[in-house]
């Protein structure tokens, strides 16, 4: 960095402060008023009050009191950049989206990277699931792919997620611990949704403490479908694959680079974007129909599941590159607003009750967190792509109607007016029938894709994952929860259960788990334990 001379002049208390000359601007209060002296607040003489005149101090305070916005509820830790997505082919046969249309089409993109437990000042290398959240600025509005570093989820159904992030983020009366699962509260949860053990054959895993950014996958995790300018629809799971391959840590290197410097995904991504080194992803794509969806025991609605590649490979379309830091990490990284239900005619949902539920979530949680409707008017949300509307109004409204039309239809010829050929079609609901509160029998089956991605891994890697659920569950201090995940593991792999048992020190193993969810009566014998219906 160049450091400049300054000129010095003088203070009324005689001391040096820095004045503008030549190019160096003059300081201002933030309504333009050129101030004289930053340096010492407005007094009664040299010993006395100070002076509610004194607007250039109120103003800098007052400014300065306002700086924080609440924290993200999850994902509070994140780091993020700019670059571009490249377009392989054309892809008109399965989706109409305009961004897929042409081979070498670039679209800007704007990609954070996230913990999710921990709070905004935890450290990087927490044992936990990374956010891989993607936004494309489309020439038909922004498409945001909120995705994670790990292809499936702990729930099923999002009138879940409120518990299961009570339960893996710090414990309300004692406020630890602030960034790991290594905790009652969350082996609690865990133990009571077999759902879960899929996932958590992954986070217990390697992949829960990547090397870097730069060394991680990122997936869509639900399915979605693409929809072509026929109206034909097909299946898909999106993957994002890093240039640079896989790579992790080990656990004790985790903890040692956590107390060294915690920072330490921030300042990897921060210097290989400084130093030319741009990150590089392929997307990938698993294409289906209905026919192929339905050999399957899983149903494809159930983000508890993937569709494993050696059966579907993940077609390449096209590459992500990240190229350029923000210039503010506040007003880019922190005020970016990722929602999943922002996605281009041609992109569509699938039934996948999660992601339903997060299509209400997202836009819901940017209003409490950015404070105004108007978070669409910040730059970083704001689409690249020419876009007219009737709102108007609102906290920090930057950009309203121009002219006397903020309605239509209206007789003055003014305004946007709808496009059926440009918008998003309407697809027939493919569900009708009473309105249930159930979980389909479809998504039962919470222990086969377990047992599959255990099975996967080298021996090397099966012992990580041994050695991380020994860790973790030492450190819950209630036996009955440690017996409730060890009796899951039995259903995953034996030999992994009495590794665990054994050096948990267990006289005698549990028997595995029932699979169903518990009900109330099960849970009688410990009335402390919090209740889940069937
Ligand atoms: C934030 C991914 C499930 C609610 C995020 C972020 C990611 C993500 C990557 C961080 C976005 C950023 O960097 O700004 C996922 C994935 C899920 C999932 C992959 C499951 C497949 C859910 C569910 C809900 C939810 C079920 C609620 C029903 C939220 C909220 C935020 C968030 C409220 C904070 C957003 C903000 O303040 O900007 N999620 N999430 N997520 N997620 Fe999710």
């Amino acid at each position: 960095a160049q450091i400049h001379d300054q000129k010095l002049v003088r203070g009324n208390g005689g001391e040096l402060h820095q004045a503008a000359e030549g190019e160096t601007p003059i300081l201002t209060t933030a309504q333009g008023g050129p101030v004289a002296d930053d340096q010492n607040s407005l007094r009664v003489g040299a010993r006395g009050p100070l002076l509610v005149d004194d607007f250039h101090f109120r103003e800098k305070i007052f400014h300065f009191d306002h700086e924080r916005i609440p924290e993200r509820v999850v994902h509070a830790r994140g780091y993020g950049a700019h670059g571009f997505f490249e377009t392989y082919e054309s892809l008109a046969a399965y989706t109409r989206a305009d961004l897929f249309q042409r081979a070498g089409e670039k679209t800007p993109a704007f990609v954070r990277f996230s913990t999710v437990a921990g709070n905004k000042g935890s450290f990087d290398l927490a044992r936990d699931v990374r956010g891989f959240a993607v936004k494309l600025y489309t020439q038909e509005g922004n498409w945001d792919l909120v995705g994670n570093n790990i292809p499936v989820f702990f729930i099923q159904d999002a009138i879940k997620f409120p518990d299961m992030v009570h339960a893996v983020k710090q414990e309300p009366d004692r406020a630890f611990p602030q960034a790991q699962s290594a905790h009652d509260n969350f082996w609690d949860f865990i133990s009571l949704t077999p759902e879960s053990m899929h996932m958590i054959m992954w986070v217990m895993s390697d992949r829960a403490i990547p090397r870097s950014f730069r060394f991680m996958e990122g997936f869509g995790v639900h399915t979605f479908r693409l929809v072509n300018a026929k109206g034909e629809s097909t299946f898909v799971k999106f993957h994002w694959k890093p240039k640079l391959g896989l790579q992790s840590v080990a656990w004790n290197e985790a903890v040692k680079i956590n107390g060294a410097d915690p920072d330490y995904h921030r300042r990897d991504l921060w210097n290989a974007i400084q130093a030319g080194n741009f990150p590089e992803w392929e997307l990938c794509l698993q294409l289906f129909d209905q026919d192929f969806a339905d050999s399957f025991d899983f149903d494809i609605l159930d983000p508890t599941k993937i569709i494993p590649e050696e059966v579907l490979p993940a077609k390449p379309v096209g590459r992500l590159v990240l190229d350029r830091m923000p210039e503010n990490f506040f007003a880019e990284t922190e005020q970016v607003a990722f929602m999943t239900q922002n996605v281009p005619p041609g992109i569509d949902f699938s039934n996948d009750p999660l992601l339903q539920g997060r299509n209400f979530s997202y836009l819901d949680t940017q209003l409490k967190r950015l404070g105004s409707p108007n978070f669409t008017h910040i730059p970083i949300n704001a689409p690249k792509c020419p876009f007219h509307h009737f709102q108007q109004d609102g906290h920090m409204a930057m950009r309203n109607p121009v002219g006397r039309a903020n309605y239509q239809p209206n007789s003055w010829g003014e305004g946007p007016r709808e496009s059926p050929v440009a918008g998003f079609p309407h697809f027939l609901a493919e569900e009708r029938g009473q309105k249930v509160r159930l979980r389909p029998e479809s998504f039962a089956d919470h222990y086969s894709q377990a047992r599959q991605f255990y099975i996967s891994q080298t021996p090397a890697e099966q012992r990580h994952i041994a050695a991380a659920l020994t860790f973790e569950l030492s450190k819950v201090e209630t036996p009955v929860i440690r017996e409730r995940v060890v009796s899951h593991l039995m259903n995953i792999d034996e030999t992994l259960a009495n590794t665990v048992g054994e050096k948990l020190g267990f006289q005698s193993m549990p028997k595995p788990a029932d699979a169903a969810m518990p009900t109330r009566q099960d849970l009688e014998p410990s009335p402390a334990l919090s209740i889940v219906e069937r």
